[in-house]
């Protein structure tokens, strides 16, 4: 190819090139991140139609050490609508837990077997290998404020959980929580990436250390 050919190939410029450099490693990472990356809390941006509110890295930080503390050694912790809490469990490294993720959101299989295809309306419509009553604990962060959503939400947990039970959802929510899950308002008050309209809370049916604090 001589000179004045090859001058008539178009160019980007540096910047162009830069931008598009950015943009092909940005969609790479939400493919196939990789490393400890892959559970960063907004690897996975919120999808406001599917009601997604990521927890701030102070309150996921302290729902994932509450949940530790309560399932035991080697506990089994299954995140229901709460996928923040399952990714800082594994960014903690605590692969003496057995962690499961439950989510209607399909970007979360990255997390392969440990994913686990959940939609509230078919609330016991889990595959085989998720057996009755095999959780220490389960965290839920239900979708909706609404009685409909918490109801079924709560037969998924009561079928999961061997006893202990630690809700997240809207103050709003207090009198339907304690009816539908014997469950009561913590002091310890969760934080959002965003301000949210509503006021959120977190609910115990177990002695809990979120009980005992008012913030992070
Ligand atoms: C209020 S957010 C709770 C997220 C939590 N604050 C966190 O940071 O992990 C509700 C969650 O429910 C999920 N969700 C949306 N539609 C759902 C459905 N039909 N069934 C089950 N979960 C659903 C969303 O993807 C989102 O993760």
């Amino acid at each position: 190819m001589s000179d004045s050919e090859d001058d008539d190939v178009p160019r980007l410029s540096s910047h162009a090139l830069a931008a598009l450099q950015e943009f092909y490693s940005e969609q790479k990472q939400q493919s196939d991140p990789g490393g400890d990356d892959k559970y960063n809390i907004g690897i996975i941006e919120e999808n406001w139609q599917l009601s997604q509110f990521w927890y701030s890295q102070e309150t996921a930080l302290r729902l994932a050490k509450e949940a530790i503390a309560a399932a035991g050694d080697c506990g089994r912790i299954a995140c229901v609508s709460a996928p923040s809490v399952y990714q800082k469990l594994r960014e903690l490294h605590r692969e003496d837990f057995s962690i499961y993720i439950f989510e209607y959101d399909k970007r979360f299989a990255i997390y392969g077997e440990e994913f686990i295809f959940y939609d509230y309306n078919n609330p016991l419509d889990l595959p085989e290998k998720i057996a009755a009553h095999s959780f220490d604990i389960v965290i839920a962060d239900p979708p909706y404020l609404s009685e409909e959503c918490l109801r079924k939400t709560s037969e998924t947990i009561k079928y999961l959980t061997q006893g202990k039970i630690l809700l997240c959802t809207g103050a709003v929510m207090e009198e339907e929580a304690a009816k539908l899950l014997g469950v009561k308002m913590c002091k310890f008050i969760p934080k959002h990436t965003r301000t949210l309209g509503n006021e959120f809370r977190c609910y115990v049916n177990y002695d809990s250390g979120l009980d005992r604090e008012i913030s992070v």
